[in-house]
């Protein structure tokens, strides 16, 4: 197949392109190729290029710069998503778009499946979801995947921020009031690739097994490295962020498992080895 991905540069993307490469002639595309709230650009771009398949991770990702600017959240995240839905079905292209946990509102106390009914509590999350109907709207075969807590070696994460602060600190402080799922970009993108190949539509979760809170996750990474700064955990409500953030978006995987016969591996496992893959030879975090 000739597969586009769309936000080929970002961090689950330049994955995605590595693990399509050898299966697939892969095309990957990003702003400086196009951009996708341009319609007449996007349209001729893709029909010149003419995938047989598109997988749309292209969006503004800075949750709380969409809350500052939602014109620009709603431009990318909404009308582009519409616009490269449109653009593939022109073409007669299969649709795989990327979204988020944050199309919930985190008040449920168990895993949220499929048909949940999402209600968004910041303009990242209503712009992402708003992204969703388009895609849907264009292609009604397409796949929605709901992804969470990305972390890869692409793009700004919370395990390279957690290794940076925690260096040379005594303690850090880390918000213990949200839980979700860490996701490696490199176990969702082999996961799309095994969805590309099976057709799969409709909405469907994909996430790394296992939860935590960021406090978890931190005091994780922290025992990872081996060094001696203590995690404490905060309250969001001290840390203030502009958006604000579900505090429970546990995804359910029991979808996944029925597509693939298997879930992705646990968090902890995945976050160790892109720990252990990033550092370089020799390097002990000890001496940092
Ligand atoms: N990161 C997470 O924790 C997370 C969690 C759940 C779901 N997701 C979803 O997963 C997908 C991939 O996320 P990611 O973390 O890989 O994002 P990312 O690293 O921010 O990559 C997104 C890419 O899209 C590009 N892009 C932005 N606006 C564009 C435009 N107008 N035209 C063309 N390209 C444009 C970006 O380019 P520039 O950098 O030049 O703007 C970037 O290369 C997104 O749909 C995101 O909503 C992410």
């Amino acid at each position: 197949m000739k597969v586009m991905v769309v936000g080929a540069r970002g961090m689950l993307g330049a994955d995605l392109v590595k693990i399509l490469s050898p299966l697939h002639r892969v095309i990957g595309v990003d702003n400086e190729e196009f951009d996708i709230t341009d319609w007449p650009v996007t349209s001729s771009s893709m029909a010149e290029i003419g995938p047989d398949a598109v997988i749309n991770c292209a969006a503004w990702t800075d949750v709380d710069g969409c809350e500052r600017d939602p014109d620009r959240a709603f431009a990318v995240n909404a009308r582009g998503a519409g616009f490269v839905a449109r653009a593939a079905a022109e073409c007669g292209a299969r649709l795989i778009h990327i979204s988020t946990d944050f199309v919930f509102d985190g008040r449920k106390r168990g895993p949220y499946t499929e048909d949940a009914a999402p209600n968004p509590l910041s303009v990242y999350g209503r712009s992402k979801l708003a992204g969703e109907g388009e895609s849907l709207g264009y292609c009604p075969g397409c796949l929605v995947v709901r992804t969470a807590w990305l972390f890869g070696r692409n793009g700004k994460n919370f395990v390279d921020t957690i290794i940076k602060i925690s260096s040379g600190r005594e303690s850090i402080e880390v918000v213990d009031d949200q839980t979700g799922s860490p996701t490696y970009s490199v176990d969702l993108s082999g996961a799309l690739a095994a969805l590309l190949d099976r057709g799969t539509s409709g909405i469907l979760n994909v996430t790394n097994s296992g939860h935590c809170s960021w406090w978890e996750y931190a005091a994780y990474i922290v025992d990872i490295l081996g060094i001696s700064c203590a995690v404490r955990p905060v309250s969001s409500e001290r840390i203030g962020r502009p958006a604000p953030r579900p505090a429970f978006s546990i995804l359910s995987t029991d979808r996944l498992e029925a597509e693939l016969g298997h879930t992705l591996r646990p968090w902890r496992e995945a976050v160790k080895e892109y720990i252990e893959s990033t550092k370089p030879s020799g390097f002990s975090y000890l001496s940092c």
